[in-house]
């Protein structure tokens, strides 16, 4: 990755009509209709995008859609890269780094986790206040990333505090139950075994996922503040493990999706 490759990224879409975007949004697993929400959208493939990460089969319908969501110019990626798809970690970040770029002021991002913390539930939403990076790597790890940004950056408060306090008051307000807790990234694509959770409790995890961690390191390289909330798919009980298909993950996603949507437009409208 080279500054020369960000700017004919950018430059690409800026061509498209990707203007001063304020809001950056990544969507998660099951997470893609707040794009139906979009006025006046403008698309771009990320096969089509010089320079963005060479797009697997299952992610050929990736896009980057820039538009008006409750009056604010935000560019949403629908679909992400994620390591297990055999991407490097620079790879997974670099459509940050571009949003970055485009002038984006704030992140927000959603995934699908597992519940670690049993007093959650399926189709709870819960807010990330912390997380537990078990990648083994890093988005920071690479020669040239002193021409990105600092190379050791501060992460003691990696979620920004005042979007935090704002999204709690409006799931209040809206009667959405929202959990707060850490979230752990791993690898994948495999789920854990009953020992792994087990694990993962005692580390101090709430949920778990695949991805998320990468980009929040690098947005706050950027310094960019980030909102992350994950939507829980499946109970992750050691005592009581049944088997989890990427299915009912998927099934339990979008049918909590309106509820993370509404949290959403919501604080956009609060910006
Ligand atoms: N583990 C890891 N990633 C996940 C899970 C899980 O249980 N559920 C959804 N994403």
């Amino acid at each position: 990755m080279t500054k020369k490759q960000l700017k004919e990224s950018c430059e690409f879409l800026l061509n498209k009509g990707f203007e001063a975007p304020e809001l950056g949004i990544v969507l998660g697993t099951g997470l893609e209709k707040l794009v139906g929400h979009i006025s006046d959208p403008i698309t771009a493939h990320y096969h089509h995008i010089p320079f963005f990460p060479l797009a697997t089969v299952e992610f050929h319908f990736g896009k980057l859609v820039y538009g008006t969501l409750e009056s604010k110019k935000v560019v949403v990626m629908q679909g992400r890269f994620h390591c297990y798809e055999g991407y490097a970690f620079s790879d997974v970040t670099y459509p940050i780094r571009v949003m970055h770029a485009l002038g984006i002021k704030k992140l927000f991002i959603s995934n699908a986790a597992g519940a670690v913390n049993l007093d959650f539930k399926k189709g709870d939403l819960m807010l990330i206040e912390d997380h537990i990076n078990l990648q083994g790597g890093s988005p920071l790890a690479f020669k040239n990333v002193a021409d990105f940004g600092p190379r050791f950056v501060d992460m003691s408060e990696p979620y920004d505090s005042q979007m935090m306090e704002k999204v709690v008051e409006i799931a209040f307000k809206q009667h959405i139950k929202l959990r707060r807790g850490v979230y752990a990234a791993v690898i994948g694509p495999q789920l854990e075994t009953k020992a792994e959770y087990r694990m993962l409790k005692i580390l101090g995890a709430d949920a778990v996922g695949m991805s998320t961690v990468p980009e929040v390191i690098v947005a706050n390289q950027l310094k960019l503040p980030v909102l992350a909330i994950s939507v829980l798919t499946d109970e992750c009980d050691p005592d009581n493990l049944k088997p989890i298909h990427i299915s009912d993950i998927l099934k339990v996603s979008s049918e909590t999706e309106p509820k993370m949507i509404t949290l959403f437009l919501e604080m956009i409208k609060s910006l």
